[in-house]
């Protein structure tokens, strides 16, 4: 594309922003697009839901702090922020050491993947509904993603590679989740999203020198997105008493214990990616739940007992599984089936020992209402 259009990071909406990725797709990589079209358990998934029930929210009982909130998003703060300028320095690709190139760009490619799943996920909640609130909300939530989604392909083209968005939306296979799955999921994604982001850039404020990509210096601005979209879906749960009570507080303990292994278990994937920053993998998760749990306090009746003995030991056996598993995978034949089986029992078990930990409750305050604190 030419020097004059306009970039993504300008875009004020999502339509005009995938418009800009569509004309630069013709340059994408097919190997990208193959990684980011991968549907393991691991790999960002891309969600559909029924739009319906969900257009159908009443926001007045948080009508104060949703208003709140819908202004800050419509004000923009971050519009033009993500784009490469001065402080964007060049990477040399070549010379870099090919494990840790292989797991960045592992990395970069999952990240932009559920980027871009938040950002379809939001768009067709926009485009399919009618109720004010909930398309004002979804159309401010998915313009940030799509940026989002613009800004890591930016960078993953610098190493001659990109991610195809307009194929992946034709052609990745969509998860079904009821309305209050997606809540779940979605809002533990967005607040995980912030801690893990505002995490590696505190980190590398204090080790610069550990910064080996200039991405890193714009995940503070981008945090405070995910951390406002984690707000959003808050008050959504909000209006309904009913989604963080009774049976649901179950359901509440079961995707904290997915979305925290699983993340446990996807970092732990990139030994060289972490050693490049600094960062001890074990130290990292922890700490990131840890802020993640305390941010949930505003909505969840209830946390995880990470500091529980047979937690970081349930964690460690689902990595070890899941090892065996892509072994396994890579092995093939009766015996790489046999492994994969019975290390995929073996995660069950251990994902079952998670579950059995008791929870920590908590009496949950009147409004919602958070800043980023951290
Ligand atoms: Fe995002
Ligand atoms: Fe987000």
């Amino acid at each position: 594309m030419n020097m004059h259009a306009k970039h993504t990071a300008d875009a004020e909406t999502v339509e005009e922003s995938l418009a800009i990725q569509e004309a630069q797709s013709v340059h994408d990589s097919d190997t990208a697009t193959a990684v980011a079209m991968q549907n393991t358990l691991l790999t960002p998934r891309f969600y559909t839901t029924d739009f319906d029930e969900m257009d159908a929210i009443d926001v007045s009982p948080v009508r104060e702090d949703w208003d709140k909130l819908i202004a800050q998003m419509k004000s923009d703060p971050n519009k033009g922020h993500f784009k490469k300028n001065e402080d964007w320095d060049d990477i040399d690709w070549d010379g870099m050491e090919p494990e840790l190139k292989k797991e960045f760009i592992d990395f970069l490619i999952s990240s932009c993947t559920s980027e871009f799943s938040g950002c379809v996920l939001y768009k067709e909640m926009k485009r399919r509904g009618n109720n004010p609130d909930i398309c004002e909300l979804f159309g401010y939530m998915s313009r940030d993603e799509a940026r989002h989604a613009g800004f890591i392909n930016d960078a993953l083209r610098e190493a001659g590679i990109a991610v195809n968005l307009g194929f992946l939306t034709r052609a990745k296979k969509y998860t079904y989740f009821k309305p209050k799955f997606i809540y779940y999921a979605t809002y533990l994604s967005e607040k995980i999203g912030y801690a893990r982001y505002i995490t590696i850039y505190r980190h590398l404020e204090n080790h610069p020198d550990k910064r080996f990509h200039p991405i890193f210096k714009w995940f503070r601005e981008w945090c405070n997105d995910e951390f406002s979209h984690g707000e959003a879906f808050a008050l959504l749960m909000k209006s309904d008493p009913k989604l963080t009570s009774g049976i649901n507080v179950w359901w509440i303990k079961f995707f904290l214990t997915a979305v925290y292994s699983t993340m446990w278990v996807r970092d732990h994937q990139r030994p060289a990616f972490h050693k490049a920053l600094d960062v001890d993998i074990s130290w990292y998760g922890q700490e990131v739940f840890r802020k993640t749990s305390e941010m949930s306090q505003q909505i969840f009746p209830i946390t995880l007992d990470i500091d529980h003995p047979r937690w970081m030991r349930g964690l460690n056996a689902m990595e070890r599984a899941n090892v065996k598993i892509a072994e396994g995978k890579d092995q093939g034949g009766l015996m790489g089936k046999l492994k994969v089986w019975g290390n995929s029992a073996r995660a069950g078990l251990a994902f079952v020992s998670l579950m059995s930990i008791p929870s920590i409750k908590h009496q949950v305050p009147e409004s919602t209402w958070l800043e980023p604190a951290y």
